[in-house]
Formats: structure tokens, C-alpha cells, sequence
């Protein structure tokens, strides 16, 4: 991880105890056998079927292990997931986000009424009401930084965008870190600005 980034994760309160003593390395086969029981949800290769379900493929690897981890100890609540991950080991959640971030995401259409204004907001935030740009952390064609724990956003759903920014800004997810990132971010986004920023998203690529 290079300083800025080390910086950048710690300033943010990021690093739970957990996240960094996973120090297993995943194992991408072992993963794919493993994987079977998200399946349903997630789908095989990662890329979900229903809006609802977020797409796992291509996601980064420490951003994936660290939603287990969260999710595993309370942090995170996804009721769909509960008692899921109960019997997996460190090294099963190792290789199952090896597996996943392994497959390629497939990117949607962005909806041609919001893609400007979606556009806009990633890439300029909104000086207005101070909301940051999205392109800053999670980079100009939404692949992430890794390193950093900053999740990919390209092609996800647009559904499953909106519904985390406002669970953000309800506070109901707040797993973002000591600094609030996201909860703070999304308390200045009106639903119009979410849901063009969401569809957006679902569009981007390289
Ligand atoms: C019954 C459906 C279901 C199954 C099975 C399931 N999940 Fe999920 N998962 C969900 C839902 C729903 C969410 C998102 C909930 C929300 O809106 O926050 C989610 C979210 C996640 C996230 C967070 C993704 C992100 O982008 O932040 C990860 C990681 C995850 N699941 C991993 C897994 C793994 C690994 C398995 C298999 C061991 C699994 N899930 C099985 C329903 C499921
Ligand atoms: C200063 C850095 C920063 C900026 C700017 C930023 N984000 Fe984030 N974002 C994060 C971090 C860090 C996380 C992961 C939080 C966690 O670990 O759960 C995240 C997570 C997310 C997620 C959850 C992804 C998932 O799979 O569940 C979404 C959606 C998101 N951001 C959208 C946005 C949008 C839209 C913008 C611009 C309006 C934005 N972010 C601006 C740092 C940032």
C-alpha cells in the first residue's frame, strides 16, 4: 500500500481490527466450491440477476472481506444474509472474495434522461451543497482503489446504489468508518441527485 493510501485508510477509520489481521490469502478455486451458497442471490459468477442483490464480480478483494467482517460481527446488517457466513473461517472468507473479485462485472445502461446530470455529479460533485466527487475515491471509470478499501462501483445496480445512499443518509448503514465518508456525503444528495448518480454508475466503464 503506498503512503498516500495508507494515510488515506487510516484518516478515514477504516482499518477495524478484524479487516487487518485477515492476513489469509484467498485462493481463487477453492473460492469458486465455496461460493455455491451465494449463488441464489449473488449469482454464479457474481453478476446478480435482481437489483436488489448486489453484483460481486470484479469487486476488490479487501472491500468484499471487509463487508464479511462487518457483516459477521454486526456491523453491517443484511437480515437476507443472517447466520450465513456463521460457519465460514477466516480463510473461507479469504477465498470466496478472492473468487469473486476475480470475475468480471457486466455494466448496464445508464438511463439517457439522467446520465448528464449523473455524469456531473461523479465527476464535479455538487459545489453547491458541498458534495464531494464521487471519481475522487472510487476513480473515473469506478474501479475503486483497492488498496485503499474504496469499492468499485461500475455496472452495480442502479437499485442497489440508491438504496445504500439512502441508507447512508438514514444512518441505517454505517459501517463508512470514524470519518462518515459516505453517511456524510450522502446527507447532502436529494433523491433526484442519487438516482442520477446510481444510473450513472450502472453505465460506467473503462
Ligand atoms: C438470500 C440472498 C443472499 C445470499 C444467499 C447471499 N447474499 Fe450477500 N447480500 C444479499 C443482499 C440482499 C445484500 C445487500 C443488502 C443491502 O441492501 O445492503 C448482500 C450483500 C453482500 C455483500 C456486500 C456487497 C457490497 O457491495 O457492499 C457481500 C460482500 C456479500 N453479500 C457476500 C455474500 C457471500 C460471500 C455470500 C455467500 C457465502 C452471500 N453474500 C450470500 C443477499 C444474499
Ligand atoms: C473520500 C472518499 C469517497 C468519496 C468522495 C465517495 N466515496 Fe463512496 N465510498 C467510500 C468508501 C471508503 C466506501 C466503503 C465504505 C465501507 O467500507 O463500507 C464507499 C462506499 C460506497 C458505496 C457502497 C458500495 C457497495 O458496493 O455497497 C457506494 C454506492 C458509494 N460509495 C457511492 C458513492 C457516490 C455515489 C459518491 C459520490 C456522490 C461517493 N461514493 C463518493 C469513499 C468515498
Amino acid at each position: 500500500m503506498n503512503k498516500l493510501f495508507k494515510g488515506l485508510v487510516v484518516a478515514l477509520g477504516l482499518s477495524s481490527s478484524a479487516f487487518v489481521s485477515a492476513e489469509v490469502v484467498g485462493d481463487v478455486q477453492a473460492g469458486k466450491d465455496k461460493s455455491a451458497v451465494c449463488a441464489a442471490c449473488h449469482g454464479a459468477d457474481g453478476n446478480s440477476a435482481a437489483g436488489n442483490f448486489p453484483k460481486l464480480a470484479g469487486q476488490g478483494e479487501r472491500y468484499l472481506l471487509k463487508q464479511m467482517y462487518d457483516q459477521k460481527e454486526g456491523r453491517r446488517v443484511i437480515v437476507e444474509m443472517t447466520g450465513l457466513l456463521d460457519g465460514f473461517s477466516d480463510q473461507d472468507m479469504a477465498d470466496v472474495a478472492a473468487y469473486f473479485a476475480a470475475q468480471t462485472t457486466t455494466v448496464g445502461q445508464a438511463d439517457p434522461e439522467l446520465v448528464e446530470e449523473g455524469r456531473a455529479l461523479y465527476r464535479a460533485g455538487n459545489p453547491a451543497t458541498k458534495m464531494a466527487a464521487c471519481i475522487a475515491c472510487h476513480g473515473p471509470s469506478g474501479k475503486g482503489v483497492e488498496a485503499a478499501g474504496f469499492p468499485a462501483l461500475s455496472g452495480q445496480h442502479a437499485d442497489y446504489t440508491i438504496a445504500q445512499m439512502k441508507k447512508w443518509r438514514s444512518g441505517e448503514r454505517a459501517n463508512d468508518g470514524d470519518a462518515r465518508v459516505m453517511r456524510s456525503i450522502a446527507a447532502r444528495m436529494n433523491d433526484r441527485e442519487i438516482e442520477a448518480v446510481a444510473s450513472y454508475i450502472s453505465g460506467l466503464s473503462e
